[in-house]
């Protein structure tokens, strides 16, 4: 939310989209959406609620549909299941079994009731399956310029929930504030746990260093990931190297270009066309056609 009222947040005709949205939304299921969030350990049994059903209700009509990213999947109605979940998946009105779960499991599972006389009920599920992180990879430059900016990330993909990430210098753990620790007030850094990004702004030659990070949610055990020497040094001496090399190839290529030219006689005009008549014009060809077997030469 902070991050969004930052960025300015959304214009007036977004936020009126939005409330005409939210007003389609409640109407259509009768404002009695319920929401929870539950965690189950992944390959354990699971067991989802659908809080919508009413047992007052005669002749209730359920649906079940799985949410996961932009693909929903409806998986029960008409009183059956269907493949795969008719294997796995127990029903009743009040509850969907699982027997055992995978990581592919994690989503929004949706449960609608339809009742005669027009009622709708309709109640999520945002089942989180538990997995714990792996060894995640530390993007390290190993080399940065005192004064500029560096950004260095931490990434792992099979978390769940999602991990938070800290960052260890020479194997001391960096706090979210430099200017509160005697190891690191005279860094210039933020390190954002969710995303796992770290960024120097501007670098100083105290930040060189082995850095690693770590990975940790409330599943299992932290995971470290390898640790990676970043340089910080006065200028770019690799880049002003490689640049110097490049504009020096780029300016010997121009002058050959040039010489190459001259000497064929592409800058000289008429002048030139009457020197090479005295080699190659054989007498009986009009100028003309002369003027077309130079320029082959050329
Ligand atoms: C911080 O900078 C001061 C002054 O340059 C220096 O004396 C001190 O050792 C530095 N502290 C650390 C932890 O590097």
């Amino acid at each position: 939310m902070a991050g969004a009222a930052r960025r300015g947040g959304p214009g007036p005709r977004r936020l009126l989209r939005l409330l005409l949205l939210g007003a389609a939304a409640a109407s259509l299921a009768g404002a009695q959406v319920t929401s929870e969030t539950r965690e189950v350990p992944e390959h354990k049994p699971a067991d989802i609620p659908c809080a919508a059903f009413r047992s007052g209700w005669s002749n209730p009509r359920i649906e079940w549909k799985f949410q996961k990213g932009s693909s929903l999947v409806l998986f029960y109605y008409g009183g059956e299941l269907t493949e795969p979940y008719k294997n796995r998946v127990q029903f009743s009105p009040t509850t969907i079994r699982f027997s055992t779960v995978t990581r592919a499991d994690t989503g929004k599972y949706i449960c609608e009731v339809v009742g005669d006389g027009s009622q709708i009920a309709k109640s999520e599920v945002n089942l989180i399956v538990q997995v714990p992180p792996s060894k995640p990879l530390a993007h390290v430059p190993a080399s940065a310029t005192i004064g500029s900016k560096a950004v260095l990330r931490c990434a792992e993909t099979d978390g769940s929930p999602p991990p938070t990430f800290r960052w260890y210098r020479d194997g001391a753990l960096m706090p979210p504030d430099p200017r509160t620790s005697p190891t690191f007030r005279n860094s210039s850094y933020t390190l954002d746990p969710a995303t796992g990004e770290l960024i120097f702004e501007p670098v100083s030659a105290f930040d060189t260093g082995d850095y690693y990070c770590e990975a940790t949610n409330n599943v299992g055990a932290p995971q470290k990931s390898d640790a990676i020497r970043m340089e910080a040094s006065e200028v770019n001496v690799g880049g002003i190297v490689a640049a110097v090399v490049v504009l020096l190839m780029v300016l010997a290529l121009v002058a050959f270009g040039i010489w190459f030219a001259y000497s064929r006689g592409f800058f000289q005009r008429k002048d030139a066309a009457g020197k090479k008549v005295i080699y190659s014009q054989p007498s009986h060809r009009s100028d003309g056609e002369f003027k077309q077997t130079s320029s082959f030469l050329v």
